[in-house]
């Protein structure tokens, strides 16, 4: 655990040593900087020409050889896998899940305790239409499905899991983390996430495990650097948070429960899978307070903004349409967001699904997160709103199969 306490001068100290490991640090970044915009230039020449940037497959091609295609989401960090879920079950969980949410009187709930859940007041536009709802049976039973089995294998074996010898953690095995769930209204005009990454802050600058995940981006090696080689992330330390990630994902993602397209209040993605180097370079430039880094604070999300960000930001792009059952899929240190308003005529909704391979890390948590299970809790990660103890139709161990339980490590 990372001492707050003292955070202006260990930042400060942090980036003097970051600066030193290498030769010329505004090189460096002039370097990286480079590699981004001409990434950047691409995305806004195939945006321009309405071409496909986010990689994209059908759940059942899969198994097939794909190297061209996994090349494709090492560059752009993110993927979209089509017709995980078949069309009338996925029907069936969003009605059942729209149920859980009213007859349980969430919204009633959620004004007497929304000033627990505090991560995401910085980012400019404000808290979204997201739900702290982990158990109800629609989540579990996506979670437990399956599909998202085989699914997470194959996203986990995109990367490189040893490392000297070390299994840092096992591909073939899954543990599951329990998130929330998006449901957003037709017309909403008022929330909206802004672009940031999540699992980190300033950590990822003073963490020690962090340093060495980054390491050849701070010593010139940054060509060298590869986003999806998993060496010491197993080792990374988070400021203690509400809502501040303590597992290793593969990837983040979410299951869409209903259709949603550009303008439907969907998320949106800077497909870059290398782009923090941009950011944990630009904050060691000489422009930026000694105790700053380009905005991001302790205990919240790392934020991406225009004031220091604006070449990246011009990536950003909005996910293609999504069916019901699609689901999408994005690298730890990729900059996403939520588009500000909703302008089509259905409720957008997702369930967040992570991938959290089997690894010392994550088993810990899944230890803790499954006693909260029990009792209906809210997840360690997450505000501890508790919204479910007493909901009707929550899941329980009975409700669980086999693999499930294994998931949850009970
Ligand atoms: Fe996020």
């Amino acid at each position: 655990m990372i001492d707050i306490n003292n955070i202006d001068q260990i930042i400060k100290d942090e980036k003097e040593i970051l600066r030193s490991k290498s030769k010329d640090y505004k090189e460096n970044f002039s370097k990286i900087e480079k590699f981004i915009e001409s990434e950047i230039l691409q995305i806004e020449s195939l945006k321009k020409n309405k071409q496909n940037i986010i990689p994209e497959i059908n759940f059942r091609d899969l198994s097939s050889n794909l190297s061209d295609f996994k090349n494709e989401i090492n560059k752009r960090g993110c993927v979209i896998i089509k017709d995980v879920f078949d069309d009338s079950l996925i029907h069936q969980m969003n009605k059942d899940l729209e149920s859980y949410i009213e007859e349980n009187n969430y919204y009633e709930d959620q004004k007497k305790k929304s000033n627990i859940d505090q991560y995401f007041s910085d980012l400019q536009s404000g808290k979204p239409q997201i739900f702290g709802l982990y158990w109800s049976k629609t989540q579990v039973n996506i979670r437990q499905s399956k599909e998202l089995d085989v699914v997470k294998k194959w996203l986990n074996s995109l990367w490189t899991h040893e490392h000297n010898g070390e299994t840092i953690f096992d591909p073939n095995n899954e543990l599951v983390y329990a998130d929330r769930v998006r449901r957003r209204e037709p017309g909403d005009k008022t929330l909206g996430l802004s672009p940031h990454c999540d699992a980190g802050s300033v950590e990822r600058w003073i963490d020690k495990g962090y340093q060495d995940v980054y390491k050849d981006i701070f010593a010139d090696n940054f060509a060298k650097y590869d986003p999806f080689n998993a060496a010491y992330r197993n080792k990374t330390q988070e400021i203690e948070s509400p809502a501040v990630s303590h597992v290793f994902r593969t990837f983040q993602g979410w299951v869409a429960l209903t259709a949603q397209g550009p303008g439907d209040g969907t998320l949106q993605l800077i497909p870059i899978a290398k782009s923090m180097a941009f950011i944990l370079t630009r904050a060691l430039m000489d422009d930026i307070g000694e105790t700053d880094l380009c905005g991001s604070k302790p205990a919240r999300a790392l934020s991406v903004n225009p004031t220091y960000h604006s070449m990246l930001l011009r990536g950003l792009v909005s996910i293609p349409k999504m069916n019901a059952g699609d689901t999408v899929w994005w690298h730890p240190d990729v900059v996403h967001a939520v588009e500000d308003h909703h302008l089509g005529n259905g409720y957008s909704n997702v369930v967040y699904v992570g991938s959290t391979p089997y690894c010392k890390k994550n088993l810990a948590y899944a230890k803790k997160q499954s006693q909260k299970f029990l009792e209906g809790k809210s997840p360690p990660d997450f505000a501890a709103e508790d919204y479910e103890v007493s909901y009707k139709n929550r899941a329980t161990v009975d409700d669980l199969t086999p693999l499930g339980k294994k998931q949850l490590a009970l």
